[in-house]
C-alpha cells in the first residue's frame, strides 16, 4: 500500500486551504492553549482565543468527511483563582458553526508533576473533546477493548436477577445494559478516561503527546489507508503514528524549527522524501536541499505492510 505523509510549513488557517472537501478521516490535534507558553510558540489571550480559533474550526469542518472525527485536546487554566472559561464558549460556538459535541474523553496525566497550592490540588487531566459532523461516523470500538480486570471475577460471580436480564436506563437514554452477557469474556470497552502517562522527555518539543495518545483514537476511529490530520503539529508525533500505523497523514506547523524537527525524525526513521516539481498546479525552484520553504512536501512512509520504493526516491 502507497501511503502520503504531507506535512506543510506555514499557519493551518492558509495552509487548511490547500486540502480537498471531505477527505480527511480523523483530526487529531493540541493547538496552543490561550495563554500559555508565549516564550515556545507565540500564544493568543483567553479573550481573543474563539475568535481567534472558529475560522480554523470551519476549515476542519470542511476538510473532515461526514463520517470523520475532530479530537482537541485543550484544557483551561486557572485565572484569578477561578478556572477560564473560554474552552467551554469555544464549545458552544463551535456547536453553532455545525459540529456536534459527540463526547469528552479525559486524558489523566499518569505522572504529572508534584505540588502544592493553597486553594486546589494537581491538575492530573486534561480535555480531548470529540467533534463530528454527523451522528454517523465511524468508530471501531472492538479496536480498543482492553483485559476485563479482577472485577469481573468478583462481580460475575454472583448475578441477581436483574443482571440476567436488560437493565434498562431509568433516564429513558435508550441505553440498557444486562450484566450476564459479560460472563467468560475476557475483555471489555474501555472507559473514557484515559490513563496516560506524558513521555516529554525524549522530545524536543514542550508540550508533546504520549505516543500512545494519538494511537488510541487512530485505531478506534481509522482503518489502515485512512487520512489523518494534525494541524498544530508540533513535534509530528500524531504524524508519526499514524504513518506507523499505515494511515495516510497530514501536519500543518507554524514553526520554522518544529517542521525541521519532524522531517528530520522522518529521515531518521527511514521514511522516503519526495520533492514534487509541481506544487498545486504551480512550478517552484525549490532545491531539495531547502527544507524549511513554505513549501508543501509529501514524505512516502515506510507502510505498515510495505513499502514501495520507486526510481525517484531519496532518503537524504
Ligand atoms: C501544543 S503544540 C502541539 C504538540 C504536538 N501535539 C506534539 O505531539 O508535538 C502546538 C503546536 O502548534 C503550533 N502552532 C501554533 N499556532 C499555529 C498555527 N496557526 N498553525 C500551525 N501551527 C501552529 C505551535 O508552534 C506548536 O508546535
Amino acid at each position: 500500500m502507497d501511503l502520503k505523509n504531507d506535512i506543510y510549513l506555514g499557519d493551518c488557517l492558509q495552509k487548511l486551504q490547500k486540502i480537498d472537501n471531505n477527505s480527511v478521516d480523523l483530526i487529531v490535534t493540541s493547538p496552543p492553549y490561550a495563554d500559555q507558553r508565549k516564550q515556545t510558540y507565540g500564544g493568543v489571550s483567553v479573550n481573543e482565543y474563539v475568535d481567534w480559533f472558529l475560522p480554523i474550526s470551519k476549515e476542519l469542518l470542511r476538510v473532515l468527511k461526514p463520517t470523520g472525527t475532530f479530537i482537541l485536546n485543550i484544557k483551561e487554566k486557572v485565572q484569578n483563582g477561578e478556572r477560564s472559561t473560554y474552552v467551554l464558549e469555544l464549545i458552544l460556538e463551535m456547536r453553532k458553526q455545525g459540529w456536534l459535541w459527540t463526547e469528552e474523553f479525559i486524558w489523566h496525566k499518569k505522572n504529572c508533576y508534584p505540588g502544592k497550592w493553597p486553594n486546589r490540588f494537581r491538575d492530573a487531566w486534561e480535555r480531548l473533546l470529540q467533534f463530528n459532523k454527523t451522528k454517523k461516523f465511524n468508530m471501531y470500538q472492538e479496536e480498543v477493548m482492553v483485559p476485563i480486570g479482577d472485577w469481573a471475577k468478583s462481580r460475575l460471580k454472583k448475578l441477581s436477577e436483574t443482571d440476567k436480564i436488560r437493565d434498562n436506563s431509568k433516564v429513558g437514554s435508550g441505553f440498557g445494559k444486562n450484566i450476564s452477557n459479560w460472563v467468560n469474556r475476557d475483555k471489555a470497552y474501555p472507559t473514557n478516561v484515559l490513563h496516560l502517562a506524558t513521555e516529554c522527555s525524549n522530545k524536543n518539543h514542550s508540550a508533546a503527546f504520549p505516543e500512545s495518545l494519538p494511537e488510541w483514537f487512530i485505531k478506534l476511529f481509522t482503518r489502515e489507508g485512512d487520512t489523518v490530520l494534525d494541524p498544530f503539529m508540533g513535534s509530528g508525533t500524531t504524524n508519526i503514528v499514524a504513518q506507523r500505523m499505515g494511515r495516510n497523514s497530514i501536519g500543518i506547523e507554524i514553526q520554522p524549527e518544529y517542521y525541521q524537527m519532524v522531517k528530520n525524525e522522518m529521515v531518521e526513521r527511514n521514511m522516503i522524501i519526495f520533492e514534487p516539481d509541481v506544487e498545486y498546479g504551480k512550478s517552484t525552484n525549490h532545491t531539495s536541499n531547502e527544507v524549511c520553504g513554505s513549501q508543501h512536501r509529501q514524505l512516502s512512509p515506510k507502510s505498515y505492510k510495505q513499502v514501495k520504493r520507486t526510481s525517484t526516491e531519496k532518503s537524504s
